[in-house]
């Protein structure tokens, strides 16, 4: 990419209005300036939302791991691409350069076609942050494989549910994981997986932890002495810019998790783009982004946007409190990090702890600071400016979503004045409209409604796997010629947004979204469970916490609450995974519903808040009665 970078705010609505009055014009001189193209597309865009279909730069042919990898080999082959940091300080991060990059992803894609994974096939991917995940992901890419990263927090029948539903023909794993002080037995938790899982015939083991393991003959493998004796080079397929890239999944308010897909071209201007523009990367840069690739965060700001520019992306395999919370920071110190990208959860969880962890590193090289996944409240923002950022670095708040693929809506840096809990300005290309609840559009400043997006953007999910239906009615039914992003937000006075936050039934508990149902289906589960309803309430780390209610049924009802609550957690545990626990559990002999017997969330999650004036008229329910017992009853201590 070139090296300009917008100037001042002036500049960067001038870039804005040309980018909104010709789209095609402003995206094709990007593709064609900061790209390699095997063929030139035939048509920029075409799109209509009433189906919904868009496609971007169609007619073009290309491979993104040629963007990311080949053509910086000859100006960069020995800069660093991806910096490892381990787990245990004791263990010596790994510097993988442009050229060895090149020659890991060509021996890897090597092994995936040796074992049968040709072009369209899908791979699963859970592994925790290691080289072997970029790795992995870069090498599908490659062969034009489809990558589906299950996050490796994730348990063994949320992993199932993901491999069945793009039915993968293979899994990448590990024989276990490194989090903090826990060793994590993922194999295990894969082969669990599997038992429900007919597709997979194929299972690469990573070895990292020297866990014991159980290899099934026939099916797993272990994946060094494949890559040993694996060709190092591998000609890139040619893909289509419409060609599906990845899937990955994500919740829903209801039913199973939406595996959002992702396609080539699109992603790759837009993800690289933005990656420049919203952290003004510059070639000697050293970027940090704290996320997992297992979220999209990691995909496109760890993996493909920074290295479509040539950068140094560094990849943490641990946690920021281990062996002490001073860990991110000593980092930062340590490879001399400008770039730091995080989510908000974890500065809240940083800033509890003494300032001496923050204080004891030199901090000096940070330019830019991020934050992403969830609203950052005031104190939060402060504490990371004044303390991390020594008030001297921008803080890029920036929007997005898994579906939208990249940054929507974010300060550029030193070019937006930034204002604490503001996302602030839609980003080139970015045509924004709040909506009320008639379904029209709200116009001018000072306003809150339902945040869409009026126009394609190149990155923007092309649809769900397998459920074109759902993709349509989810995202562009409730507006028509709108996409929806579930998300309020407001315009202030000089047109700055904030996220207010979800207006479905999503949660978001340390910026990881979760569907109420899901979760609710889980519990539901439990043999002394009649019926329960999750909603969120505000919590001082996670953001959102979960707030359960839940009917026993008779069996249940001479049971011990504490005993109970541990039997639902581990219920939860075992279906989805660890982050969808839920911190408070009530029990309750009813649930507010309406007179077609949907629950009334709306008072739960009221409830939950411990705010009782505004319940709004209950009498129009068919169970009102119910709702002054769950009063009486509700949870104000949080439940360890
Ligand atoms: C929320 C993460 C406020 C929002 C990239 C969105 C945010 C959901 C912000 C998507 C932000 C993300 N401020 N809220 N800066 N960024 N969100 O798919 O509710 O994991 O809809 O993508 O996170 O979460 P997802």
């Amino acid at each position: 990419m070139s090296n300009y970078h917008v100037k001042n705010l002036e500049e960067y609505y001038q870039v804005y209005r040309k980018s909104i009055r010709n789209p095609e014009l402003f995206w094709e001189e990007i593709a064609e300036e900061h790209f390699v193209w095997k063929k030139r597309w035939d048509t920029v865009l075409s799109y209509d939302f009433s189906k919904p279909e868009v496609k971007w730069f169609e007619g073009a042919k290309l491979n993104i791991t040629e963007n990311c990898i080949d053509r910086h080999l000859r100006v960069r082959g020995d800069k660093t691409a991806i910096l490892f940091e381990p787990n245990d300080k004791i263990e010596e991060a790994q510097h993988i350069t442009y050229t060895e990059l090149h020659r890991k992803v060509c021996k890897m894609a090597n092994v995936l076609k040796e074992q049968g994974v040709k072009k369209g096939d899908r791979v699963c991917i859970y592994l925790p942050m290691i080289p072997e995940l970029a790795i992995s992901v870069l090498a599908c890419a490659r062969i034009g494989a489809v990558h589906s990263v299950v996050f490796a927090g994730f348990s063994s029948s949320a992993l199932a549910t993901r491999i069945n539903d793009c039915e993968a023909k293979m899994v990448l794993t590990s024989d276990g994981s490194f989090r903090g002080a826990k060793t994590i037995d993922l194999k295990g938790i894969v082969d669990e997986a599997l038992e429900s899982c007919a597709s997979v015939n194929t299972v690469l083991v990573v070895k990292r932890t020297n866990t014991d393991v159980t290899m099934k003959e026939g099916r797993d493998a272990w994946l060094a002495p494949l890559l040993e004796n694996a060709f190092d080079n591998c000609a890139a397929e040619v893909m289509d810019a419409e060609d599906p890239l990845f899937i990955l999944y994500t919740s829903g308010s209801t039913g199973n998790p939406k595996g959002m897909l992702h396609t080539t071209a699109g992603y790759m201007v837009y993800t690289a783009h933005t990656f420049k523009n919203v952290f003004n990367y510059k070639e000697q840069d050293v970027y940090w982004c704290t996320a997992d690739i297992g979220w999209i965060t990691g995909h496109s700001y760890i993996v493909y946007g920074p290295l479509a520019n040539g950068a140094t992306t560094v990849m943490f395999e641990g946690v920021p409190s281990y062996p002490d919370f001073g860990r991110f920071w000593e980092i930062v110190e340590k490879h001399k990090v400008s770039q730091f990208y995080t989510a908000p959860t974890a500065i809240r969880a940083l800033a509890k702890e003494n300032l001496e962890f923050v204080d004891r590193y030199d901090l000096s090289s940070i330019k830019v600071l991020g934050t992403v996944g969830e609203p950052i409240n005031e104190e939060a923002w402060h504490w990371y400016n004044d303390n991390v950022g020594k008030k001297k670095s921008p803080i890029v708040d920036t929007w997005w979503q898994t579906e939208t693929g990249g940054i929507m809506i974010s300060p550029i840096p030193y070019v937006t004045p930034t204002k604490p809990t503001y996302a602030t300005l839609p980003l080139p290309g970015i045509q924004l409209a709040l909506m009320d609840e008639q379904g029209e559009e709200i116009k001018g400043n000072q306003v809150d409604g339902r945040l869409c997006v009026k126009f394609p953007w190149p990155s923007m999910a092309r649809t769900i796997w397998g459920n074109h239906q759902r993709y349509k009615e989810t995202y562009f039914s409730a507006f028509e010629g709108k996409y929806f992003t579930g998300d309020g937000a407001l315009r202030d006075e000089v047109g700055y947004y904030r996220i207010t936050g979800r207006v479905d039934d999503v949660i978001i508990v340390s910026g990881h979204n979760l569907g109420t149902a899901p979760i609710e289906d889980a519990i539901n589960e439990h043999p002394a469970v009649a019926e329960s309803a999750i909603v969120g309430f505000p919590h001082d780390i996670k953001g959102s916490a979960l707030y359960g209610y839940v009917i026993l049924k008779e069996t249940g009802e001479g049971r011990n609450h504490e005993n109970l609550r541990k039997e639902i957690n581990q219920i939860i545990t075992e279906h989805i995974g660890p982050i969808a626990k839920l911190d408070k559990i009530q029990f309750t002999i009813g649930l507010p519903k309406t007179r077609s017997g949907k629950i009334m969330r709306r008072i739960l999650r009221k409830i939950a808040h411990n705010d009782l004036n505004n319940l709004g008229d209950v009498s129009t329910l068919l169970n009102p009665e119910v709702v002054q017992n769950i009063i009486d009853n509700r949870l104000v201590v949080a439940m360890k």
